[in-house]
């Protein structure tokens, strides 16, 4: 496998709005992240996926843009834009580029004018219908928010259609022009020095609405080839797919270096494993087993072709601590075994902003709390439809995507010290606990062992580029697993439980003496035959 840059780099990603206000205004914006640069360096991590920041309403918080080239004044200037690529770049850190190109904001010129004038080259940028004999929608495609995709045009007496909130309508990808479009600015960020792109919801621009096609088209792949040729296909970048419904034949269709698509992609097979039928509102307990076979599958099934990401959260899910650890008596101990688990598997390493001080979901108690268009769309959407309030407000509490976004927690003083204003959402009450100049103070702290799961993953190729060899399969409590090369051996073994439990190890690595890499108790310097696991115990060891 030919190297790069990004297989041994780590990711950091930060969500603007919610990461450091500089300004008081209650919002994160561009200086507040120049000015936690060197906490970042400090942690170790190479490059920063930027959720967007680009001119917006921000109706889907950034996700609904509404000039690709300029920046939303609420996080600052195109100036602030180019210190913060400076400042980075000066670091050692690459800036990764949110592309959100499914769809546009319904304030974007392109579509204005497509509204305004139904002459306009921009017409054909967005995907109109019109309704059925009786007025009737189109298609039933739903929204991923809820509802029709389906949204009536009072002015054009017309559908358009819209896979998000009827404020992002999709851009109309079997229409050159837009390429061209999309194209040309994806270049001019490649100008600014930029490290790459994370391709939001990329699965779904190969659609084909009328034959009721929305993800995994077959028009998609040709598209990404077309995009890596005309743009970042000569050039050295990190390129990340978020694509929901990858199998890994899919993503070794994206992700093969031969096929000049994409550095990798985000799956989410483990994610949907505690969604009962596929619904994050209806969650369900995590079967351990299942977990381990998937990631499992994954691991072994990209390990000559392509490449995985690894990442247990982002800004759309919840927090790894409270759905997979324990976030109250032991909340240090499962967050460190959290990471120890994803940190020594093949794949690049994402660490979502306040996942490296344990930072946990919060459970607002009321509906009113919460400002996610998800969550508020799908909350009418289901009471609306018989479900309970007090199941909404369950189900919010685990899986909402407000979890991750409220404000990062920099010290104890008001606000957690993200902002010396009024917050855009609350803080998370337990701020005064868990913050980052407490985790800088404790040399104990889950902080210090990002920091040192990151170096581990610089001084020992074999975690970059050796072989995954699962270990305890079929045990329902833990996650154990071999990395193995040429010159190092590594055993990696995590208690997932909050119970002390026993195991047994194969005979190949049983009553063998061992140097500890990392350990959340005390360091191991022999692996018996049987083994004794405090709750959510973890360690690395070389053989
Ligand atoms: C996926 C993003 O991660 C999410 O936050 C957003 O709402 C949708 N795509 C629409 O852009």
């Amino acid at each position: 496998m030919e190297k790069r840059w990004w297989h041994d780099s780590v990711v950091y990603q930060i969500y603007p709005r919610s990461f450091c206000d500089s300004n008081g205004d209650g919002i994160g914006d561009l200086q507040g992240i120049i000015s936690k640069l060197d906490y970042l360096k400090n942690l170790g991590i190479d490059v920063i996926w930027l959720s967007p920041v680009y001119q917006s309403p921000m109706d889907d918080n950034g996700y609904d843009i509404s000039d690709y080239q300029a920046i939303a004044p609420e996080f600052g200037t195109m100036d602030d834009m180019r210190e913060l690529l400076d400042q980075a770049n000066a670091r050692g850190i690459r800036i990764v580029m949110d592309l959100v190109v499914n769809h546009t904001s319904d304030e974007h010129p392109w579509f204005v004018e497509a509204k305004q004038n139904p002459d306009s080259e921009y017409r054909d940028f967005y995907i109109w219908r019109d309704a059925g004999p009786n007025g009737e929608v189109p298609s039933d495609i739903d929204s991923i928010f809820g509802g029709s995709a389906w949204q009536w045009d009072e002015e054009n007496q017309q559908y358009f259609f819209h896979l998000f909130s009827k404020r992002q309508p999709d851009l109309n990808w079997e229409n050159p022009a837009v390429h061209n479009k999309v194209f040309e600015m994806m270049n001019w960020w490649i100008d600014q020095g930029i490290g790459g792109f994370r391709l939001d919801v990329i699965d779904l621009i190969g659609k084909e609405i009328d034959k009721g096609i929305t993800g995994n088209g077959d028009r998609l792949h040709p598209l990404l080839q077309k995009m890596n040729q005309a743009t970042f296909g000569d050039k050295d970048l990190l390129t990340v797919g978020e694509t929901w419904g990858a199998t890994p034949e899919i993503a070794k269709l994206y992700s093969n270096p031969e096929r000049n698509e994409l550095s990798m992609v985000f799956q989410f097979e483990h994610i949907t494993l505690t969604w009962e039928n596929g619904d994050k509102w209806q969650p369900k307990p995590l079967d351990l087993v299942e977990f381990k076979q998937v990631l499992t599958k994954w691991q072994v099934e990209l390990k000559n072709e392509g490449w995985n990401s690894l990442f247990w959260n982002n800004h759309d899910l919840p927090r790894v601590v409270s759905k997979y650890g324990c976030d109250k008596e032991y909340r240090i101990k499962s967050a460190k075994m959290l990471a120890t688990t994803l940190h020594f598997m093949k794949g690049t390493p994402y660490i979502y902003q306040g996942e490296e001080i344990g930072m946990t979901n919060v459970a607002f108690e009321s509906i009113e709390q919460y400002q996610d268009i998800e969550t508020l769309n799908f909350y009418k959407v289901k009471t609306g439809s018989g479900v309970s309030h007090e199941h909404m407000l369950n189900a919010i509490h685990e899986n909402g995507r407000d979890n991750a976004r409220t404000p990062m927690h920099w010290n104890h003083e008001a606000h957690g010290g993200f902002t010396q204003g009024t917050p855009w959402i609350e803080v998370n009450p337990n701020y005064p606990e868990i913050n980052v100049a407490q985790a800088l103070d404790d040399q104990y702290s889950i902080f210090y062992h990002y920091q040192q799961l990151i170096a581990l993953r610089k001084a020992h190729p074999v975690i970059v580029y050796g072989d995954f060899i699962p270990l305890l399969e079929s045990h329902p409590q833990v996650f154990a697993y071999e990395r193995k090369d040429q010159d190092e051996h590594i055993v990696v073994i995590n208690n997932f439980s909050s119970e002390s439990i026993e195991i047994e190890l194969p005979s190949h690595l049983a009553n063998q003496g061992c140097t500890s890499l990392i350990a959340n108790y005390e360091a191991i310097e022999t692996l018996n035959t049987a083994m004794t696991l405090r709750p959510y115990e973890s360690f690395a060891v070389k053989l």
